[in-house]
């Protein structure tokens, strides 16, 4: 998620939110800027890459004194991070500035009307439509906290903006609606933060602020109303975090920051792709219906955790596109002289975009001839521009190595692609469809149900610090979770893990079955029977066996309860969506577990973020 920073009081604001961006950095982003208000006038500077880059650009340029600030780094999501995208954005006369995190979900729409008013855009972002509307307002004589609460009377999607206005030098203006913002409370100065990190050297006294809120600072005070201009309260609170803790929102590590980011990265990643009619639009896809019709053959490439994301969208591609639809791990099927046709459409999943292996295999897909679509969460990066198309997942940064948010968004951009593909070809009927993203759209609230349950992983991963051998089984759609959650216990408690389809089991690994080795067990949803039965079966094989079963299962499932040792209960869903929510434990049992072994969980023994070498 973007960083931002506001500040006015006494001190320079150039230094105190230069400062702030630094302690955001953390955060992930690929440009940064800032807006000062000086002799009624804006001064701004911003520039694409790391904070050093503006931060050498004001050391060359300075900007005038100042005492209301504002400042910016951005994750991209709406147009590549350059100079001119990057944020503040101005108004058309020059008089508001404005940065915003998050996704303004109907900007399409206002930008037009914004164009066809005589108002020119500078930026490929949804973010400028704000500054023109903003400026409009305070231009027909409205004051900037006005202007925000109309402003986002008419914003859908989810977003944080902060303004300010050339001729309101003392204000700093803000909103928030599920995105991150908070007030620092200080003596005769104010604060804003996309959280604490942001002012923590300043002030310890927070604000906390509650949705569709707008709040406005000045040196004397804080003010919060409603969209609806209404008085409102926020909460005030004392930070006790240090700042390593701020930096991971209280959390130990990132990693645990992100699992729990989960239900918030899954709504972005299902944000503004459905019209106001309810049918799919994946704009970013950037190819035709008629080349979409005449894809004949997908293949899905990938590596470790985005490679397991891939096998479960095989199940939901062809289940619902009659597609057929191949998996292969990325420096596989780059050597095995694949065969590729310029119908074939490669669907290359990596959430950082750079990973060379993936990156190998698209080049010589293209060189094929045949179309590349990138699902990945780095705007800008290598693969998608390289690529035909791409879709965003916009989990926001993914800071620790071992990826959560990325495979849950991954899944999401992969069933959109499904039920579009399904959309565009006729191979679902319009309700069918429909029904799918509406139980796609409740799935933020279930995998924030799943996450309540942590502390019940917390207690298994205490009780299983001496293992030393893990297996995992899954069925179906569960069988590429089962791979992920043995892929999660290598690489975070380096421990054996192994993940089988369960079907497999008596060709072979049954043998491994012992007194007291810990299995896991995902259970299809009782709605499938052929698939749920089998499941049970395979349980009462190995529990008979002597293994120790952690079955993980619907909440109603009661047919599997006397075969198991350990029982994880997830909410009802259809079986090509369970994957979303039978990971969850699994991350978290991965996470503790390795906590509780003393390992770093974020930056695991000999593992990379991102494997830029084949
Ligand atoms: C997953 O936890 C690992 N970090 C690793 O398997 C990762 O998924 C793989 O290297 C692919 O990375 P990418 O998604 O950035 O391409």
């Amino acid at each position: 998620m973007c960083g931002i920073v506001g500040y006015v009081g006494p001190q320079q604001a150039q230094g105190v939110v230069i400062e702030g961006l630094r302690r955001l950095e953390y955060r992930g982003y690929d440009s940064a800027g800032i807006a000062l208000v000086h002799d009624e006038q804006l001064v701004t500077d911003k520039r694409a890459g790391k904070l050093a880059n503006l931060e050498k650009a004001l050391a060359e340029q300075p900007l005038p004194a100042s005492t209301t600030g504002i400042g910016h780094t951005r994750w991209a999501t709406h147009g590549a991070p350059t100079d001119r995208n990057a944020h503040p954005h101005l108004g058309r006369d020059g008089r508001v500035a404005v940065i915003h995190n998050g996704i303004i979900e109907n900007f399409a729409e206002l930008r037009a009307e914004l164009e066809s008013a005589g108002h020119e855009m500078r930026s490929d972002t949804d973010t400028e439509v704000a500054a023109h509307l903003l400026e409009q307002e305070v231009e027909d004589g409205a004051d900037l906290t006005t202007a925000m609460q109309r402003v986002c009377r008419r914003l859908t999607g989810a977003f944080t903006l902060v303004a300010v206005d050339a001729a309101e030098p003392d204000r700093v203006v803000a909103a928030r609606r599920n995105s991150p913002l908070v007030v620092g409370l200080g003596d005769g100065e104010n604060f804003l933060g996309s959280d604490v990190a942001a002012f923590i050297e300043h002030t310890r006294e927070a604000l906390e602020l509650g949705q569709d809120q707008v709040v406005t600072l000045t040196r004397d005070g804080v003010a919060v109303s409603t969209f609806e201009g209404e008085a409102a309260e926020g909460k005030p609170y004392h930070v006790d975090w240090d700042l390593s803790a701020a930096e991971k929102g209280g959390f130990d590590w990132f990693m645990r920051k992100e699992i729990f980011e989960q239900p918030h990265a899954v709504a972005d990643a299902l944000l503004g792709r459905r019209d106001a009619d309810g049918k799919l639009q994946l704009d970013e896809v950037r190819m035709s219906v008629d080349e979409l019709r005449s894809i004949d053959k997908i293949i899905i490439v990938g590596c470790g955790t985005a490679f397991y994301a891939g096998l479960v969208a095989k199940y939901a591609i062809e289940h619902w596109t009659r597609i057929p639809c191949e998996v292969e791990l990325s420096h596989e099927f780059r050597y095995r002289d694949p065969i590729l046709t310029r119908t074939t459409l490669v669907v290359a999943i990596s959430q950082s975009g750079e990973t060379a292996d993936t990156l190998m295999a698209i080049r010589h897909a293209r060189e094929q001839h045949s179309k590349v679509l990138a699902i990945c969460n780095t705007n800008g990066s290598t693969i998608p521009r390289e690529s035909d198309a791409v879709i965003y997942t916009h989990a926001g940064p993914e800071i620790g190595v071992a990826s959560t948010k990325g495979f849950t968004t991954q899944l999401i951009a992969n069933y959109l692609l499904g039920l579009y593909l399904a959309q565009v070809r006729g191979s679902m009927f319009g309700d069918e469809i429909a029904k799918v993203t509406t139980e796609l759209e409740g799935m933020p609230a279930a995998v924030q149900r799943v996450l309540d349950g942590a502390d019940e992983l917390y207690a298994l991963a205490g009780r299983m610090r001496d293992a030393r051998s893990v297996l995992f089984l899954g069925r179906h759609a569960g069988y590429p979770v089962a791979l992920e959650g043995a892929l999660k216990l290598k690489e975070l408690a380096y421990l054996h893990a192994e993940g089988f389809a369960a079907g497999e089991l008596k060709h072979g690994p049954i043998a491994l079955i012992e007194p007291g080795l810990p299995v896991f067990c995902v259970v299809p949803p009782q709605g499938r029977d052929f698939l749920h039965d089998k499941m049970v079966s395979a349980i009462q094989e190995i529990r008979a066996r002597g293994a120790r079963t952690i079955v993980l299962a619907e909440e109603d499932d009661e047919s599997v309860a006397a075969y198991a040792d350990e029982m994880l209960r997830l909410p009802r869903v259809s079986t090509l969506l369970q994957p979303l929510l039978a990971v969850l434990p699994l991350q978290l049992f991965a996470c503790e577990l390795a906590t509780q072994l003393g390992h770093d969980v974020d930056q695991p023994r000999n593992l990379a973020k991102s494997v830029t070498v084949e």
